[in-house]
């Protein structure tokens, strides 16, 4: 699949087979991601990647309760819950739609590995370079991977159990962790989004504006 059709037909994948992942499809995966663009060329960013399976499990459960606890937020109680009852239900609905997170033969994260390049006084400026560097390199391998048939998805939910995975995966207090990935076979690709994300999709017009703000294309 060439890069147009991959960037057009990705899909978060939140379904996946337990298939081996190939070490040649996988190296060259991670080649294209560091092939993205870095500010200052700082390369202030690693990628971890985990295959040892005790490790995969861990920091899949890691992200199931953290996908609970992140549902529990943004998603709204079903009439007459308690708070008690919605984490409850939210913490199942995250086993439900992630379950297969624990056998995904491969999780990536992309971390950020300050280099403290800029002066101290430009030290926020310098974090969010280092940040939209490593989004753009998880975006490079995204994309390589639906070419490859491949799936990921950009996923936050380890955000809820950052000190646990520190410990586990020997993370220094400096090193972020801005974004994981599981990457494997999907048990299907998502052909387009599912209808609760479609119905909130904005048409592309509305978001481009020409000229000035204020004048979008629609
Ligand atoms: C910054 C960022 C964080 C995200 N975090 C999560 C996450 O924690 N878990 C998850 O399942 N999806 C996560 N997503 C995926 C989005 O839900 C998804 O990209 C969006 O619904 C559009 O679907 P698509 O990727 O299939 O086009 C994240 C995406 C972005 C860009």
């Amino acid at each position: 699949m060439d890069a147009l059709k991959a960037i057009r037909y990705r899909r978060s994948v939140r379904s996946y087979t337990e298939t081996p992942v190939s070490e040649k499809d996988l190296e060259q995966l991670l080649r294209l991601a560091l092939l993205a663009p870095t500010g200052s060329m700082s390369q202030a960013w690693s990628l971890l990647v985990v295959r040892d399976a005790e490790q995969r499990a861990a920091l899949a459960d890691m992200v199931i309760k953290g996908g609970g606890e992140y549902f529990t937020i943004m998603r709204p109680p079903a009439e007459g819950h308690s708070p008690e009852q919605h984490a409850e239900a939210s913490h199942a609905y995250a086993e439900q739609v992630l379950g297969s997170y624990r056998t995904v033969p491969v999780w990536i994260m992309g971390l950020v590995v300050p280099r403290n390049l800029f002066p101290e006084s430009y030290s926020e400026q310098e974090a969010l370079a280092d940040e939209m560097s490593v989004a753009f390199a998880m975006e490079n391998l995204f994309v390589a991977a639906r070419a490859k048939g491949l799936g990921t998805v950009p996923t936050i939910f380890h955000w809820w159990a950052e000190d646990e995975l520190r410990e586990r995966f020997n993370l220094p207090a400096e090193v972020r962790i801005p974004v994981v990935t599981p990457l494997g076979y999907p048990t299907e690709f998502p052909e387009g989004l599912p209808p609760r994300l479609a119905a909130i999709k904005r048409p592309w017009r509305t978001l481009v504006h020409d000229d000035r703000w204020g004048n979008p294309r629609a």
